[in-house]
């Protein structure tokens, strides 16, 4: 019958139904014995019992018992003989129960099997490199390099499933809240997001280049002045920055903007999204609902980190006052040149071995510290801290500290009798680095993080700018399009470390998922950022000459934000490598090792884009 419409056609290709078969292999179920069904895929495992030959059969959504009796088909069960792994074959047959005894609870379709009437060969595979029928730790070079069977097993299957129902939530969530999904070029100008960008040279101009978004900021900000209200975009991002467990040079953003509003408006959309999404999608996890709001000030003072795990306490405190006034001159020295002491009561670890405490300190040396105190109250949980005595608290530092120092900063930590109190003196930004990188491996070890508990949190009133202090210039913390707050724009000209930004931060379990910003909506104020930023009036006209006239043109209010989607997917399949929930990632030094890409081109090709590579010259 030929189909009437599209419609029709949707219809008639129901969500297994194809020309080839009409069930998958993971759909059967008791409900289709007696059925005569035809499924078709890829063999999983193949056992032979002389007579009988069983086929473990598999397709996306799952895995079917198939079995091959030569008094049911001769004929098929002589192609059931020839069968190895990863063959890819289709079978028509009659689901029947298993023999009782015989079913297998730990698969779907466990309760049934298929008596194969008719086989059919599609295509022999040869020997997989790795087992795709079992969990077990594959090199990953290996798995990156046969991607494709790599992807066939069942953790990919389900890290990228998930993703597509995590996508397909996030755009009709959006869409029903008014946004339009519009899409933006990818060969386009520098846009800052403080990374370097990959260039693609052009044919036509020799000598000019493109650039491929860092992120679509620059755009989705003129889709505001365009009158479009409401965007958001499954974008691709490209960044040539140093890679870690979180990062790719290309990686996938939920970008977002919104004009007529302000930061409420954008943490509300994101709450509302973010607690729909895990409830429906991921309800196995717990979320703190409302998601709580911190100042950076306060995250940064507690937590030593703008993106912090709150899955547990181990709160930080500044100690730097009760130091002040000690004898010990390690730390003396630090303050008197501008450093900080701070730190935090690891519970019950005071009974932690000089092995241990050997640990610890090669684990904060090692990221950049000189050396670690540690305290340790011996005692019981329950006794008081007021009746602590310095003969009961093992340290170098004990006796350059009186009673009264010890109580206050025992109880400065919040710490308990048989804790471990963990100082670190250094300048502030190592003290801050290195202890938050402790207060995690402290978590780890003691078990502190909920794997079920999703910990969202937004970070409000980030600084505006970041001293670099090796370049002796101020950076933008986000980036140059984010608004000052109006009561701090006067000190722009006098204390721009002291202005804060509108720019809001979205983390969840030390990482962070989203950044955003209300912008600059006004053409002098985005000038005044460039040129505090560095850039002399025709570096700014050159970059962003096009962008500044916009905001000449009508520019609402507008503001956004853009959680990085592949982040968010490690956290909802609990992956510690972004590699994992990424089809084709490239591996740690950039490369794709499928396609062996990057990879040299032509002589001629180079010519075309009026290239000449250095060590040719
Ligand atoms: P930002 O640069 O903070 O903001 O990026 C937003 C989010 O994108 C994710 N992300 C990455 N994920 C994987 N690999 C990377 N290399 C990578 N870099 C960033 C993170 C991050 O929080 N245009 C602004 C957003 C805005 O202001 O609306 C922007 O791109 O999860
Ligand atoms: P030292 O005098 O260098 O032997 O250090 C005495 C103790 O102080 C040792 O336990 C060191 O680990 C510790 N220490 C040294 N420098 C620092 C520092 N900047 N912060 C915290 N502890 C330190």
């Amino acid at each position: 019958m030929k189909p009437r419409c599209l419609s029709d056609i949707i219809c008639r290709m129901t969500k297994s139904k194809t020309a080839l078969r009409t069930h998958y292999c993971g759909e059967l179920r008791r409900e289709h014995v007696g059925q005569t069904v035809t499924i078709a895929g890829w063999v999983n495992r193949r056992r032979d019992h002389g007579k009988l030959i069983f086929i473990d059969l598999r397709d996306r959504e799952g895995i079917a018992q198939i079995v091959f009796n030569p008094e049911v088909s001769a004929k098929a069960h002589s192609i059931a003989v020839e069968l190895r792994s990863e063959y890819v074959i289709r079978v028509k047959g009659k689901v029947q129960p298993r023999p009782k005894g015989t079913e297998n609870p730990k698969l779907a379709t466990g309760e049934v099997e298929l008596i194969v009437e008719e086989a059919e060969l599609f295509n022999k595979a040869k020997t997989p490199p790795f087992y795709i029928n079992e969990e077990v730790e594959v090199d990953e070079t290996l798995r990156l390099k046969y991607r494709y069977l790599d992807l066939r097993r069942e953790r990919m299957q389900r890290n990228l499933i998930l993703r597509h129902k995590v996508v397909k939530f996030m755009r009709d969530f959006l869409d029903a809240k008014g946004f339009l999904e519009i899409e933006t070029p990818i060969m386009i100008k520098s846009t800052p997001e403080g990374a370097r960008d990959y260039l693609v040279p052009s044919r036509i101009y020799p000598g000019k280049f493109y650039a491929l978004p860092q992120s679509p900021q620059q755009l989705k900000q003129l889709l505001m002045v365009a009158g479009y209200d409401k965007y958001f975009q499954i974008a691709r991002c490209f960044r040539d920055e140093d890679l870690r467990a979180d990062r790719q040079p290309e990686f996938t953003q939920l970008d977002l903007e919104m004009s007529f509003i302000d930061e409420e408006d954008v943490l509300n959309l994101m709450e509302e999204l973010f607690t729909s999404l895990v409830e429906t999608v991921t309800p196995q996890f717990k979320l703190i609902k409302p998601f709580p709001r911190l100042s950076w000030t306060e995250v940064m003072e507690k937590y030593g980190s703008d993106k912090p795990d709150l899955r547990f306490g181990l709160e930080m405190a500044d100690l730097s006052d009760i130091f002040a006034g000690s004898e010990f001159s390690v730390f003396r020295t630090v303050l008197a040149e501008g450093g900080r002491i701070k730190g935090f009561a690891a519970p019950g670890c005071a009974t932690y071995t000089r092995s241990q405490l050997g640990e610890l300190t090669e684990f904060i040396r090692s990221r950049g510290a000189k050396g670690l105190v540690t305290m340790a109250l011996d005692g019981k949980s329950e006794e008081k801290i007021a009746d602590l005595t310095t003969d009961r608290v093992r340290s170098v530092v004990t006796k350059f500290l009186t009673k009264e120092r010890v109580i206050e900063i025992a109880r400065r930590l919040k710490a308990n009798m048989g804790d471990l109190l963990l100082i670190v003196a250094d300048k502030p930004k190592v003290v801050d680095s290195v202890l938050g990188a402790l207060r995690s491996e402290m978590a780890r070890r003691l078990n502190l993080a909920d794997p079920r508990l999703l910990a969202f949190a937004f970070i409000l009133n980030f600084p505006l700018f970041d001293w670099i202090e090796e370049e002796k210039r101020w950076d933008s913390m986000h980036h140059p399009f984010t608004s000052p707050h109006p009561e701090d724009i006067p000190l722009l000209d006098t204390d721009p470390g002291k202005v804060r930004a509108r720019h809001y931060d979205f983390v969840c379990n030390g990482s962070e998922v989203s950044s955003g910003s209300i912008r600059i909506h006004n053409r002098e104020m985005q000038e005044k950022i460039f040129y505090i930023l560095g850039h002399n009036k025709e570096e700014v006209q050159a970059k962003f000459g096009g962008f500044l006239e916009a905001l000449e043109c009508g520019a609402p209010p507008h503001g956004g934000i853009a959680p990085g989607i592949d982040r968010l997917m490690m956290l909802l399949t609990g992956e510690s490598n972004i590699r994992e929930v990424i089809a084709f990632p490239k591996n740690q030094n950039a490369v794709d090792l499928m396609f062996d890409s990057p990879s040299t081109v032509p002589p001629a090709q180079l010519r075309e884009l009026h290239l000449k590579l250095l060590d040719e010259s």
